[in-house]
């Protein structure tokens, strides 16, 4: 019973820790790189009450309305954006929204996208081979399968998917082009690949394989962490929830390589990734493979200089910090300088 309630909501994965990984404070400034249904976005929110901020991206345009439902009552504190979070940086100058206290990221596609019988993320629905978290991404996963050469594919399925029957799988997909819907790539697949990996169906790693090159989603990821990096005040909070390997090594190498530095610029936050409890994986399915970083933007001797007193955030959100205009603008000329 609880599964299935799991499959067709979106359940927020690892809620709590989030909500303390961002060491979340009342009046302070988030930013939620990835919606969703807005589950985090609500759980930020509540805790940052009263005076809390959100300024939130989803590239789907379907979350961003879930999300606005689902945040009807926070509406004059929130700002939902369709945008894709790797203009991450652009658009808080825009909004001049930063620097900011935390940036959430909860990577991949919510139970939304997956269980859509249109958006082809999933074999389990006959659906065309979509894929695209955004309409006005221009390639499709049909694009990818029909167009590109068999070395082109098996490099994708080998690297995205991990996949070790790459050359097999891409060679009878070739073969078999025209492809058009999620259940003929999946019956392809499977001839391909006779094999069942226990429970995982043959087709699972082409999938994932296929999402992640239509979206982009490692190069995003990393070109999205250093933006955050900027945004961050000195205390805040950067928290990636990740769902696979690529992704979390992608998460692992940059906050370690930052709190390592000479001049380091984040400390970790968990040595360790924190997952979610047996209760959690038991209630929420989607949540197992799920693995949380946190780190903390520290100060560097270089940006000492910049100002004398401590550029602290919760001294900022201390005597309702952000609402007194010239804290603001200093806060903000010291950091549009650091940036
Ligand atoms: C796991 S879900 C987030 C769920 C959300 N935390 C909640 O509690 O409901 C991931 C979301 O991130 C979005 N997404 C993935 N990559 C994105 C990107 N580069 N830019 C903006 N949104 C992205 C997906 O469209 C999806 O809605």
């Amino acid at each position: 019973m609880s599964i299935k309630v799991a499959t067709r909501a979106h359940i927020p994965v690892l809620a709590n820790e989030t909500v303390e990984a961002l060491a979340v404070q009342p009046g302070g400034r988030y930013v939620d790189c990835t919606l969703g249904a807005g589950g985090h976005a609500a759980a930020i929110l509540e805790k940052s009450t009263p005076g809390g901020q959100l300024l939130g991206f989803d590239a789907d345009p379907e979350a961003i309305k879930e999300a606005k439902t689902r945040l009807e009552a926070y509406k004059y504190s929130t700002l939902l954006l369709n945008e894709n979070f790797v203009n991450l940086q652009a658009i808080c100058l825009k909004y001049d929204f930063f620097p900011v206290h935390g940036i959430l990221f909860d990577l991949g596609l919510s139970s939304l996208q997956l269980n859509s019988d249109e958006r082809g993320f999933s074999f389990q629905h006959n659906s065309p081979l979509d894929m695209r978290f955004s309409p006005n991404q221009e390639v499709t996963a049909a694009d990818i399968v029909n167009t590109y050469s068999e070395t082109e594919l098996a490099h994708i399925i080998r690297t995205y998917g991990e996949e070790g029957y790459h050359r097999r799988i891409a060679r009878h997909i070739v073969q078999k082009r025209p492809i058009e819907t999620t259940s003929q790539l999946a019956r392809i697949i499977g001839q391909a690949v006779s094999i069942r990996r226990g429970r995982i169906h043959p087709a699972t790693r082409t999938f994932q394989a296929l999402r992640i090159a239509v979206n982009h989603e490692l190069e995003n990821l990393e070109v999205a962490l250093k933006q955050a990096i900027e945004l961050l005040g000195f205390e805040g909070r950067l928290v990636v929830i990740s769902y696979h390997s690529l992704e979390d090594r992608i998460v692992k190498q940059f906050t370690r390589q930052r709190a390592r530095e000479e001049q380091p610029r984040l400390r970790l936050i968990n040595k360790k990734v924190i997952i979610p409890s047996e209760a959690e994986v038991q209630r929420n399915p989607r949540s197992r493979s799920a693995k949380l970083r946190a780190a903390e933007r520290i100060i560097t001797q270089s940006e000492q200089y910049m100002t004398t007193e401590k550029y602290s955030f919760s001294a900022a959100v201390e005597g309702t910090g952000w609402r007194r205009p010239a804290l603001l603008q200093k806060l903000r000329r010291t950091f549009a300088a650091a940036i």
